[in-house]
């Protein structure tokens, strides 16, 4: 069984509108013919509409990085998942690390939004992943485990078919300091045992799980290689065309 890799870039808080579309215009000649992966772009909420139009008829999916879990409501400052499924956008990141530490969403909220995503359809990246201080108390597959638990709590196969997960250990993200292949592989093959117990084999099997951390085109290959890595989650390398597309592009013929 072959799991069809996913490049996903994330802007995080960057770019206007304009610079939006002049990364497009750049980036969709850079990847343009590459059809054995998807390719992700998750510009800020300003950009999404510009970039759907922009995006139109490439192998370019639009994603974006967050979203609330009602339908619309009396909550200020907030995007719904259907607003999202309204522009066109197909990937929603749930959970990101720097949501559930700088902005307090607690695995109960992350799983709402789950639900929220999956409602329109959209697909959902759930973002997991250790801190530092977890990590060298020991606790990293605790923390993996309890993540994935909470936040898919009460879904059934059916509802998740589309799921991805993104294995993100904060220590490693716009730190420079990559998780080893190793290390991300022994995290990687946790979650998909763990996922296999929760639901079974097959939905294991077919789950893809990106890592993310400080992915760059010259780790992207050593991680790629390890079976359990199905693709990355890229955050400051997805800012400029040619440093993304030459990771999206990892181990074709130059
Ligand atoms: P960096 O690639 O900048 O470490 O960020 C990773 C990330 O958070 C992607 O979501």
């Amino acid at each position: 069984m072959k799991r069809r890799p996913l490049i996903a870039g994330n802007w995080k808080m960057h770019k206007t509108v304009p610079e939006t579309l002049a990364y497009i215009e750049a980036f969709k000649s850079l990847v343009a013919g590459v059809e054995d992966r998807d390719i992700m772009l998750a510009p800020p909420f300003t950009s999404l509409d510009a970039a759907e139009r922009a995006l139109e008829g490439t192998n370019i999916y639009l994603g974006a990085q967050n979203c609330h879990w009602a339908d619309e409501g009396a909550f200020t400052g907030e995007i719904s998942p259907k607003m999202l499924a309204d522009i066109g956008v197909t990937y929603v990141i749930i959970g990101h690390s720097e949501r559930r530490h700088i902005f307090g969403e607690t695995d109960k909220v992350i799983r709402q939004k789950i639900e929220a995503v999956l409602k329109y359809d959209l697909i959902p990246i759930l973002c997991i992943g250790e801190t530092l201080e977890e990590r060298e108390a020991g606790k990293t597959l605790k923390v993996l485990e309890t993540q994935l638990k909470e936040g898919l709590k009460g879904f059934s196969v059916a509802d998740l078919k589309s799921l991805v997960v993104a294995y993100e250990p904060v220590w490693a993200i716009g730190t420079g300091k990559t998780a080893t292949p190793e290390q991300a592989e022994e995290a990687h093959a946790f979650v998909r045992k763990i996922l296999a117990e929760m639901f079974n084999q097959e939905f294991a099997d077919n789950l893809r799980i990106l890592y993310g951390g400080s992915v760059k085109p010259e780790n992207v290959v050593g991680l790629m290689a390890r079976p359990d890595i199905d693709g990355a989650l890229v955050g400051g390398a997805s800012l400029k065309p040619d440093v993304f597309a030459k990771i999206v592009c990892f181990g074709r013929m130059e």
